[in-house]
């Protein structure tokens, strides 16, 4: 029952939903149609049933916090979602787009223009010092040297690393790291921020300063997904949908 349209801000349509009450028109930044994501090993005879049928729609502007236990199929939802990885069955609409079937180099593209992944490990490159790690996705692009440093300046000082600009993913701090890859996920102005985990490795003072730039950028307009363990980090959120053997068991809205 959706309809495409397309939208002022982006050159791809965005999908809307039928009215909902309080709310003329809700418009939905990413949707997964019946989602299976089924690992095989080649030679096992046991399958991985790691998605199994889901369907969500992500209102843009939203955040939202992916729960569950060890095993439930969160982390590879999330890789689905920000095109790391491609769901075995289903539809997976973004911006309007089914880029389910989309090869990796049209998901590395998508990836680019439209998503912010944080990881839990921070997954910097360990050679490069902070700024040249936010300037990595722009040299990609072909932005020129004075611009990339300019960007990666803007987003280090945003997440409060100026005095760190100049050092080594070893030399700072796990929340420091974090931050850069914030800053990092932050570098191509994409429409989502995914993160998985990202106050799993933090103490609770560092965690608070992580969330809060996630509630800015929501504040901003972006829709925030994130996966988390821990219910106060999840109540931050405008929803709470909780995964369990693959499959959703609960949707909450705030
Ligand atoms: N590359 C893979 N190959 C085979 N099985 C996998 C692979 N990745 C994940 N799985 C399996 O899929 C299921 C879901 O894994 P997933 O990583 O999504 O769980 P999760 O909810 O993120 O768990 P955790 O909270 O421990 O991070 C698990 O049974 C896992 O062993
Ligand atoms: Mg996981």
């Amino acid at each position: 029952m959706t309809k495409i349209e397309s939208s002022a801000s982006n050159s791809l349509p965005a999908i809307t939903t039928p009215a909902i009450p309080n709310q003329s028109k809700t418009s939905v930044i990413a949707s997964v149609r019946d989602l299976v994501k089924t690992y095989r090993k080649p030679g096992a005879s046991v399958a991985v049933h790691a998605i199994r049928s889901v369907s969500i729609d992500f209102i843009e502007g939203q955040s939202v916090a992916i729960c569950g236990a060890s095993g439930s199929g969160k982390s590879t939802m999330l890789n689905i979602l920000g095109c790391l990885d491609r769901p075995t069955q289903g539809e997976y609409f973004l911006s309007g787009t089914d880029v389910s079937e989309f090869d990796d180099d049209g998901l590395s593209q998508i990836r680019g223009e439209r998503i912010g992944f944080v990881f839990q490990s921070f997954n910097l490159i360990q050679q490069l010092t902070v700024l040249e790690n936010l300037e990595v996705p722009l040299f990609y692009q072909g932005v020129s040297p004075s611009e990339r440093k300019e960007q990666a300046e803007k987003l280090i000082e945003r997440v409060g690393l100026a005095d760190r600009a100049d050092h080594r993913p070893m030399e700072l701090s796990g929340g420091q790291q974090q931050r850069a890859a914030i800053a990092r996920a932050l570098i191509n102005n994409p429409v989502i921020i995914l993160a998985d985990e990202p106050t799993g490795n933090l103490d609770t003072t560092t965690g608070d300063m992580i969330l809060e730039i996630f509630d800015e950028l929501r504040a901003e307009g972006r829709t925030v997904i994130m996966v988390t363990h821990e219910p106060d980090v999840a109540e931050r959120c405008d929803r709470i949908i909780t995964m369990r053997d693959g499959k959703v068991i609960e949707d909450i809205r705030s």
